[in-house]
């Protein structure tokens, strides 16, 4: 079926994804001002890239005319696994981000020679599977049941997965070069919104001056990203992502809760028993937890 899966480096890929990853391994040159946005699927990426976004062009669109207001957060951004294979790449030299959901041991090497930047985020496994279920019934294909999605996930089938797998190698290397990776959890973006956009635009080395503090830029850019706000916008309603393409979602489908321990109205306890052991197995010994 279209959900087939394809191991690679150990980690699972659609088949069209795979052939984009070869090129992109073979023929992707970084450059050292690139700054990775790297995340597993359904883990906030939609939210990063939009305070990213709107962070790195505060200066150049006024409030009203900024380009996340008329298309999704994916389309203001390149990504590396659709763009840079299918040769409509272009890097805006303001903007440096680069978007991508491959795992670290898989990114072109250049990444690494260059030294680039990399932030990444991720979630509660639970919320993230749950988000992922719902995401797959927006293709024109049969789905698993929840269950067994949960199953799949478990023995680390899913796409882009392990997903601990994916989470760790970016840990690992956030504790090793912290000067190089940004290592965010959407959980706790969720709690402490503004103190992470801050902490962000430091990052990514446009730090809020005094003068913008005072007059509220970062509050402004929280709430031009909030949920309510990206989700009520009428292209994220009614826009198509990559209009013309094979597949055609509408934008919609990346904007469904947007909240943390919606897990509680679809586990039984069971699967809960069954992914927290998974998670325990995988993460023991590293020192990280979600
Ligand atoms: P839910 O399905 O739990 O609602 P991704 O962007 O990586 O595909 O992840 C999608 C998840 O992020 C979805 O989670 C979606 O609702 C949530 N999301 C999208 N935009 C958001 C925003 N601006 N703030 C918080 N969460 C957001």
């Amino acid at each position: 079926s279209e959900w087939n899966l394809h191991l690679y480096q150990g980690f699972w890929y659609f088949s069209t994804t795979l052939e984009n990853v070869f090129y992109l391994q073979e023929n992707f040159n970084a450059d050292p001002t690139d700054i990775l946005i790297c995340s597993p699927p359904k883990s906030g990426t939609t939210w990063l890239k939009s305070l990213s976004f709107a962070i790195m062009t505060r200066n150049r669109f006024d409030e009203s005319s900024n380009p996340l207001f008329k298309a999704v957060s994916h389309e203001c951004i390149p990504h590396l696994e659709s763009d840079f294979a299918s040769g409509s790449f272009s890097r805006d030299q303001e903007l440096k981000l680069l978007g991508t959901h491959l795992p670290l041991n898989a990114l072109p090497k250049s990444v690494f020679i260059e030294n680039c930047k990399i932030v990444y985020i991720c979630r509660d496994p639970k919320d993230l599977v749950v988000s992922m279920f719902h995401f797959a019934k927006k293709f024109p294909w049969p789905i698993f049941s929840f269950e067994r999605t949960v199953e799949r996930f478990c023995e680390g089938r899913s796409y882009y997965g392990p997903y601990w797998d994916h989470v760790l190698e970016y840990w690992k290397m956030s504790q090793e070069k912290p000067e190089n990776v940004m290592f965010l959890k959407y959980e706790d973006m969720k709690e402490n919104t503004l103190f992470y956009i801050k902490k962000l635009a430091e990052f990514l080395g446009e730090p809020f001056s005094q003068e913008e503090e005072m007059e509220g830029v970062p509050e402004k850019i929280m709430n031009m990203c909030s949920f309510e706000n990206l989700s009520n916008l009428e292209v994220n309603k009614t826009g198509i992502h990559r209009e013309g393409s094979a597949v055609e979602i509408g934008n919609n489908a990346f904007f469904r809760k947007g909240e943390v321990g919606d897990w509680k109205n679809h586990f039984t306890q069971k699967m809960k028993e069954k992914i927290d052991q998974t998670t325990q197995d995988k993460l023991h010994g590293s020192g990280f937890t979600f």
